[in-house]
């Protein structure tokens, strides 16, 4: 049974802290509670609005309808076969706690993603991705539940259309479906994925040649203490904005003007470029402005130490973009999502 609660204080269920209240809230611990709460939102005739952990959300001062909280818990194995595991996982378990449980019973391949704040429920979300590998990679199948039918429904890795930092379900399938489950394919055989730079250099420097599962988790997990805030400590919401994908021509161009601009491959010929990079050689890292601060290890990052509202992120945000547009003319595109969006 769902219990819905009024005016409910939603600083603490998100980690950049900002102030928010909702009108209405409820958790939802199973698939029929989660049911329960779509069809009260209907019977009322209010908006619905799904809040995970929070890590990836920018929560409006007011929230006018029912957030609802997927606290779905627990994993289990459902099937293997010679050389995969499969793993189930409820959307409300810690993504972290995951990762780290997975590797101490010998199912292999989250390594590279440990300590990203969140919950599996939305992992798929925006195919969460760090020191090159990303959910997709381990991704099997999920289970969501139809926001206006209830109906529970199975979704392919195919299905869920995945590409940087997206899915279908930030495109036609938002606010139209709820993630209630991830299954994952998982390696029983120890295999790593070590060819990011960062985790390379990391575990180099601790002399490991040929490192183990864990071992590249925990380096992981040291690169990230050392350049990202922790959101307990400094609230954040990780990268603010995606790494912007340009034509080959036009990255060529940039190039020529700035031979130290970092440039990665990307998908049909296209260059990545690094945003943090574009922000710092605009002077932002580092700097304050709005009651609000840019990461001094890491510029991709705005971090809200004053717990001021979203309202002063979203300026900081749009003054970080000007400034890039019109030193680099590229247009940043900003990563986490607004709840009303
Ligand atoms: N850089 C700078 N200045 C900065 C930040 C970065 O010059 O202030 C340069 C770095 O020196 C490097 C390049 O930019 O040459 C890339 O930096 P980094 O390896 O730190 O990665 P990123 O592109 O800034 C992305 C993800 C992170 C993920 C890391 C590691 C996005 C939007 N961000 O950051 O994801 O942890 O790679 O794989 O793709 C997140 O999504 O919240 C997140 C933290």
């Amino acid at each position: 049974m769902i219990q819905i609660l009024e005016n409910v204080d939603l600083q603490r269920y998100n980690t950049m802290a900002v102030p928010s209240v909702a009108r209405f809230f409820c958790r939802a611990t199973s698939v029929s509670e989660l049911r329960e709460a779509l069809a009260w939102s209907q019977t009322q005739h209010t908006a619905q609005y799904v809040l995970g952990g929070g890590s990836n959300t920018l929560l409006d001062a007011e929230v006018n309808g029912l957030v609802i909280r997927p606290e779905i818990s627990g994993w289990e194995v459902v099937g293997e076969d010679k050389d995969v595991v499969y793993v189930c996982a409820g959307a409300g378990v810690v993504w972290h706690t995951f990762v780290m449980e997975c590797i101490e019973n010998g199912y292999f391949g989250l390594e590279n993603l440990a300590l990203i704040p969140g919950h599996v429920g939305a992992a798929p979300i925006q195919n969460i991705g760090a020191y090159g590998v990303e959910l997709k990679d381990v991704f099997h199948t999920l289970q969501a539940v139809n926001c206006e039918s209830g109906e529970l429904i199975e979704l392919s890795k195919l299905q869920c259309e995945f590409g940087y930092r997206d899915s279908v379900f930030k495109g036609r399938y938002k606010n139209k479906q709820v993630i209630t489950s991830v299954t994952f394919s998982l390696s029983k055989a120890p295999r790593v994925s070590v060819q990011y730079p960062a985790l390379i250099e990391e575990l180099a420097k601790s002399n490991v040649l040929t490192p183990t599962p864990r071992q590249v988790a925990e380096a992981v997990i040291r690169v990230r203490r050392r350049k990202l805030p922790a959101p307990e400590t400094i609230p954040n919401a990780g990268s603010f904005f995606k790494n912007p994908v340009v034509c080959e021509d036009f990255a060529l161009r940039l190039k020529a003007e700035y031979p130290q601009m970092p440039q990665y491959d990307a998908a049909n010929k296209r260059k990545k470029l690094a945003a943090g990079w574009l922000i710092e050689q605009c002077g932002w890292k580092g700097r304050k402005a709005f009651g609000v601060k840019v990461h001094d290890k890491q510029a991709l990052v705005i971090t809200n130490p004053n717990r001021v509202d979203v309202g002063n992120i979203l300026e900081l945000a749009a003054s970080i973009a000007a400034d890039v547009k019109l030193k680099f003319d590229v247009s940043l595109e900003r990563e986490p999502k607004l709840l009303s969006e």
